[in-house]
């Protein structure tokens, strides 16, 4: 059955396999939900000449690279190549609740880590998952659509690195211009932007668990709030990047409205392979790209800027020669052209995920069976339903735990994530694909449940927010083919597990809350495989069972951090420069100098947002609405 599934999906989503590119947008186009909404359709794809001249290249359609399209394209004169490793989205990836399906398939790029000595270590490959966008559109379309700004002081802290510009009040104005937001108490919020590209809706599905979790946060004395809004500490429903309850990607929101312009062309199924840099002049002067086993070159009058990711812009200096020298020498590229600490700074959110909890009444929770029943899929073609679940997520909590190294009290140092289903609900195997979990760890953990409470389960899963361990992303080889090197190094930093036990304590007080016990709410109690030595419950337990099953909130940034150009650790500059060489930028995940305690999508696109006027400033462009 399982099997059946995988191969249907695979064949249906992935119509990479077919070389007509024609085929491909009809095919896509046909699957569209209707009614249509008119500023969505198919982006033309263009494949340049050899030696074709470009104002600007954007290398990668992700979170960052749409909006870039946008906003240099807003410039009449400017022509604009967007260069896309993938294809298009389609109606699969609308579906918000199927978030973790997506990372099955060609959609992602599919990378893993090294092994990591304190994660991932019961893991499929003994390895963890790190999935990333390969469509227009990029990880935007892949992710949870949670759509979650961080504290304030987590920006002000990136301009006390010396990063002038990037302080909470000088970018709070980017995170409201880009968003249109439909909640309807939420639309005089000083905080909040209407009339945006990007649309942030609540799920219109209200699911049975989330009054439950706003009691439970009530009575642990935590707010029920716009965690967006003044403060983040407390309990909320999560806004989403979604659009009439259909994910409301990068590239629907910023992309498919301006298909047409005249200025922008766009090229999928290309991936870049390396950026022309002058060695004399220290220039960047284009790029080179394989379409269809086709190698073509392009040449930028003004500038590239790469919008690839934290994995791949971080490659893709390193192997066009920007990069440290010693790391590429050793992989026999030369000449270094600038020698930068490319790669390092690399962070990420990690979460514990395997845990249950079993509720006593049916109809209050999902799991794939429920979620494939032609009501439910009926109610979704009308906007609606339990399949418009944000990934599955129907409640945030955001708390200051007692091994939080912030002073300050209004800062977040764990994320609580609900989940309107779990694990031990998982009957098809999609979510356990996801994380990473074998059949047989999944037998031997859930098979003491009986089916039928396997279906009434659901999770709440803490995140670390605000880590101090800290991974770094090396070659693998000079090929960009060749996926990178990646040691994330989570709990390198002790006190990062002792906060995620914290996270794990936290979760079983809100467990423990009235609000939940009404239901007779427990946790399922069958130890992890490799920790049934430890005392159940026990902290040296959590602390094993964290280890064996954490996985990434894939979140990654950081590869090419943002710092004065002074600073030894800077690979870009406050302006997003690439430190040393003229006409390239990197404007996406990568420059993020500390990860925000937050998920990071709308970080990234006001990244975009900000990079855009910076590029505008720089050539003469009078900004109309520059702030
Ligand atoms: C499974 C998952 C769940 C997530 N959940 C959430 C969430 O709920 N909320 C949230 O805020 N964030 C979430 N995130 C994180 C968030 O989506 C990312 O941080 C964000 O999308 C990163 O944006 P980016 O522009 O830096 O990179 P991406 O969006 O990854 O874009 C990079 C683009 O560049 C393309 N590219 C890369 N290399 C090349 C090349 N050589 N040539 C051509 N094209 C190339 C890629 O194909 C991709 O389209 C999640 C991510 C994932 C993967
Ligand atoms: C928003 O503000 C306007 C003008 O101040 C007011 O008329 C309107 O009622 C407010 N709406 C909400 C939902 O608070
Ligand atoms: C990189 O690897 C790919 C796939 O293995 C191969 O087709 C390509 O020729 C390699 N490129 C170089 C420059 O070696
Ligand atoms: C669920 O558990 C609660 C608390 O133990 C109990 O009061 C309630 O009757 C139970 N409900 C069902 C349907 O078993």
């Amino acid at each position: 059955m399982r099997w059946f599934v995988y191969l249907f999906c695979i064949v249906a989503v992935d119509a990479q396999m077919f070389n007509s590119q024609r085929f491909l947008d009809f095919w896509t186009d046909l699957f569209r939900p209707l009614p249509r909404n008119p500023h969505e359709g198919i982006v033309p794809d263009y494949t340049p000449e050899n030696q074709e001249e470009f104002d600007f290249i954007v290398v990668g359609a992700g979170s960052a690279g749409c909006v870039l399209a946008n906003r240099l394209t807003e410039v009449p004169q400017w022509k604009v190549l967007l260069i896309e490793a993938g294809g298009n989205e389609n109606f699969f990836s609308d579906i918000p609740i199927f978030a973790a399906f997506l990372s099955l398939t060609p959609m992602n790029w599919g990378y893993n880590s090294m092994p990591e000595p304190k994660a991932c270590r019961d893991l499929r490959g003994k390895v963890c998952f790190l999935p990333r966008g390969r469509v227009l559109g990029g990880s935007s379309v892949l992710n949870f659509l949670i759509y979650q700004r961080g504290h304030p002081e987590d920006y002000n802290d990136w301009a006390r690195m010396g990063n002038a510009g990037w302080s909470y009040d000088e970018i709070l104005p980017y995170f409201k211009k880009s968003e249109n937001v439909g909640i309807k108490e939420l639309q005089n919020s000083t905080y909040h932007g209407v009339g945006g590209y990007l649309n942030i809706e609540y799920s219109p599905y209200r699911s049975p668990l989330e009054n439950p979790f706003k009691q439970a946060g009530e009575e642990l004395g935590y707010k029920w709030r716009d965690p967006n809004g003044e403060k983040v500490i407390g309990f909320s429903k999560p806004q989403a990047t979604m659009r009439k309850g259909r994910r409301c990607s990068s590239s629907k929101a910023f992309l498919e409205p301006i298909r047409f312009r005249p200025n922008l062309k766009v090229t999928k199924f290309s991936t870049v392979t390396k950026i022309l840099i002058d060695p004399l002049t220290k220039t960047a002067v284009g790029v080179e790209f394989m379409k269809r086993n086709k190698r073509i070159q392009v040449k930028a009058r003004r500038e590239v800027v790469l919008a690839a990711g934290a994995i791949g812009s971080a490659q893709l200096l390193m192997v066009s020669g920007v990069g440290p020298k010693d790391h590429l020498d050793e992989l026999g590229i030369s000449p270094t052209i600038a020698d930068l600490p490319v790669g390092y700074n690399l962070q990420d959110h990690v979460t514990f995920s395997g845990n249950a909890f079993i509720i006593n009444q049916t109809g209050m929770t999902m799991n794939d069976m429920s979620a494939a029943s032609p009501f439910v899929a009926a109610a979704y073609m009308t906007g609606r339903g339990p399949l418009t679940l944000p990934g599955g997520a129907a409640g945030l909590a955001f708390v200051h735990t007692k091994h939080s190294q912030d002073v300050d009290t209004s800062r977040p140092d764990i994320e609580l994530v609900m989940g309107a289903g779990s694990l031990a609900g998982d009957a098809i195997g999609i979510l356990r694909s996801l994380l990473g979990i074998t059949d047989d760890w999944y037998w031997r953990v859930y098979s003491s449940l009986p089916y039928s409470v396997r279906q009434n389960t659901f999770v709440i899963n803490p995140v670390l927010i605000r880590p101090n361990s800290v991974g770094r992303l090396m070659l693998r080889s000079p090929n960009f083919t060749d996926h990178p090197r990646i040691h994330l190094n989570y709990f390198a930093d002790n006190n990062d597990l002792q906060t995620m036990i914290e996270g794990v304590r936290m979760v079983q007080k809100v467990i423990g809350t009235k609000a939940f016990q009404r239901y007779g709410t427990k946790l399922h109690t069958t130890p992890f495989p490799g920790c049934e030595s430890l005392l159940f419950d026990s902290d040296e337990y959590w602390e094993c069972a964290i280890m064996q099953t954490s996985i990434t909130l894939d979140h990654q940034v950081g590869t090419c951090k943002m710092a004065p150009a002074d600073d030894p650790s800077s690979v870009v500059t406050p302006r997003l420069q690439v430190n040393g060489i003229s006409g390239l930028r990197v404007a996406d995940a990568s420059i993020m100098p500390r990860i925000p305690a937050a998920h990071t999508h709308a970080a990234v696109v006001m990244i975009a947002e900000k990079a855009s006027d910076l590029i505008k400033e720089d050539w003469g462009i009078p900004i109309d609405n520059f702030i």
